[in-house]
């Protein structure tokens, strides 16, 4: 599980919830085109063909469904500095110019130049850009990613990221993994003494099961939920549907496949070829189309990608086509 099962050097193998949203983002010209708006909880019955463009997490912070993920802008092996930093700032920037206004990250990412980069581009921020990151993995070494979930270390690591985004408060802070060897309970104890300092604002989880979301919102409220989640990778779907019942956000990681990509299939191929988009753009617009609450977080180094993969929000699948995608579950 978690950034542990990445394979950073390869590449894609295809030419590849608490209250719901209001409003569009300023700017988000590639998300005009909807202003549906639904209610956490009440909306949950339907698991198809979502439409809503936005997403309120936490009650008071409404972000565009299609988010970036910010794991791709750092070295090889997600370890150091990008080979071209200027291009990392140039996709950071070219993200929020098109409308993204939730960038995910971690202090584990390069670790810290994700974040590090993040305020490089874009600080001073823009109203309304949610930084998301994490804490609780490590990288004692450039293959390794260590849990982590000691209370002081947590509380540390929230206070270097402060430092990192040049934030005196976090929007969102997400555990990126349960530590086996710390309870639970004593990880999002730490949060939530870190929240009620005002260093965090709403505390998301990762890697985890509906059990261990539900003991986790004993200790605090949650709002988001970070699981791999694609159209060939469905093991977090029991989590989606506790997410979508409770109102919470689901970002699934690698939406599309990750460094390996996703496995040509027809149903994909054909829908690519009659929309004239790219697989990688359908994989996307079947996630959004999937759930309310699906806010996908694909991640990119180039300016190129990142373009192509914001358009994706726009894309609609007919009925047929969504279903026909859905029934490749398993065939990964
Ligand atoms: N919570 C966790 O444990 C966890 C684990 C993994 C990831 N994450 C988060 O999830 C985000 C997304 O995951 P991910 O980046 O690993 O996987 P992903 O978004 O599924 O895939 C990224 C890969 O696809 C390529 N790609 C992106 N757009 C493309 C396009 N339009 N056409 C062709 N190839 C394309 C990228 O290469 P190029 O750079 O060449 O475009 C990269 O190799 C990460 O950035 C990170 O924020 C979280």
């Amino acid at each position: 599980m978690a950034d542990r099962s990445l394979e950073p050097n390869q590449k894609p193998g295809l030419t590849r919830r608490t209250f719901l949203g209001t409003t569009l983002a300023g700017g988000a010209a590639l998300f005009a085109g909807g202003s549906d708006v639904i209610f956490g909880a009440a909306s949950s019955a339907a698991p198809t063909m979502a439409t809503n463009p936005t997403l309120q997490l936490g009650g008071d912070l409404t972000v565009n469904r299609l988010g970036f993920g910010a794991m791709r802008i750092t070295g090889e092996g997600i370890w150091g500095w990008p080979p071209d930093r200027q291009n990392a700032i140039k996709v950071l920037r070219r993200a929020v110019e098109l409308g993204v206004n939730l960038i995910d990250t971690a202090d584990a990412y390069g670790p810290e130049t994700s974040e590090l980069l993040i305020a490089e581009a874009l600080h001073p921020y823009p109203k309304g850009l949610v930084i998301a990151t994490k804490g609780g993995l490590t990288r004692p070494g450039r293959s390794q990613w260590v849990p982590d979930g000691r209370p002081e270390h947590l509380k540390q690591a929230v206070e270097m990221s402060l430092k990192r985004l040049r934030l005196e408060r976090i929007d969102l802070y997400q555990l990126h993994t349960i530590d086996p060897k710390v309870p639970m309970e004593a990880s999002l104890g730490a949060l939530k003494q870190m929240q009620d300092a005002g260093k965090i604002r709403h505390v998301g989880l990762s890697n985890v099961n509906p059990t261990e979301i539900v003991r986790a919102r004993k200790i605090l409220p949650i709002v988001s939920v970070q699981n791999e989640y694609n159209i060939e990778d469905r093991k977090s779907e029991k989590a989606l549907a506790y997410c979508e019942r409770e109102g919470l956000g689901f970002m699934p990681w690698f939406p599309i496949g990750g460094g390996r990509g996703l496995k040509p299939e027809n149903a994909l191929e054909r829908a690519a070829r009659d929309h004239d988009v790219s697989v990688v753009q359908v994989a996307l617009a079947w996630l959004l189309e999937r759930s309310p609450v699906m806010l996908p977080i694909p991640g990119t180094s180039s300016v190129v990608h990142l373009e192509e993969n914001v358009a994706a929000a726009k894309l609609k699948l007919t009925p047929a086509e969504w279903k026909a995608i859905d029934a490749l579950a398993g065939h990964g």
